[in-house]
């Protein structure tokens, strides 16, 4: 697949089957991730978490209906898998760097999934809300000191992938010359 088409019908799917991606589907996604670009190149900063025990998932999923103050709220959509991307703390300032990195890698993972017919979602309500919990951080094994920031939700579905006519007018644009 050309990377235009993978881009245009790339979109959030929020509705899964239950199945697990297969093996080989998984590891192309992670090399998607793994090929992403990080501030300055500090790839050893990055941790990947892969996620499939169940009550872990719903545990999180709870933290997150709880922080959003909405008990009807699945922010996990029942996704079989749930990829956390963490990174050590940076030093005052950097923030950005962190999140803007991290978001790279899911993004290359999110366009991978298109290729491969694996749904997903990129999430950071839900990780926003286990950000400071300590003790899902150290049941999810998080490197000390080091700090969610992002994830991504995979699982087969049955939401297709199609093209989409996307109007190009939804970011504003102004050109200073
Ligand atoms: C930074 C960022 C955070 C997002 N967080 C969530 C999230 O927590 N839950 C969710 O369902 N979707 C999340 N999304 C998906 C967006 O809602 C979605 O990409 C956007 O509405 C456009 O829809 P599309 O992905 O179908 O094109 C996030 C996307 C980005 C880029």
């Amino acid at each position: 697949m050309q990377i235009n088409e993978a881009i245009s019908k790339r979109r959030s799917i929020r509705k899964f089957t239950g199945e697990l991606p297969d093996e080989e589907n998984l590891k192309a996604i992670i090399k998607a991730g793994e090929q992403a670009p990080v501030a300055m190149g500090k790839y050893g900063s990055f941790h990947m978490t892969i996620l499939t025990n169940k009550d872990l998932l719903n545990k999180i999923n709870e933290k997150a209906a709880a922080f959003f103050k909405n008990p009807k709220f699945n922010p996990l959509y029942d996704a079989p898998m749930l990829i956390i991307i963490s990174a050590e703390k940076p030093s005052p300032g950097l923030e950005n760097s962190i999140y803007s990195s991290a978001a790279c890698i899911v993004e290359n993972m999110a366009l991978e999934a298109v290729e491969q017919n694996v749904g997903a979602c990129l999430i950071w309500g839900a990780i926003a809300s286990i950000a400071n919990d300590q003790d899902i951080l150290q049941a999810l094994n998080i490197p000390e000191g080091s700090i969610p920031c992002c994830g991504i939700v995979l699982g087969k579905s049955d939401m297709p992938y199609k093209e989409r006519s996307i109007a190009l007018d939804r970011i504003q644009i102004n050109e200073v010359k």
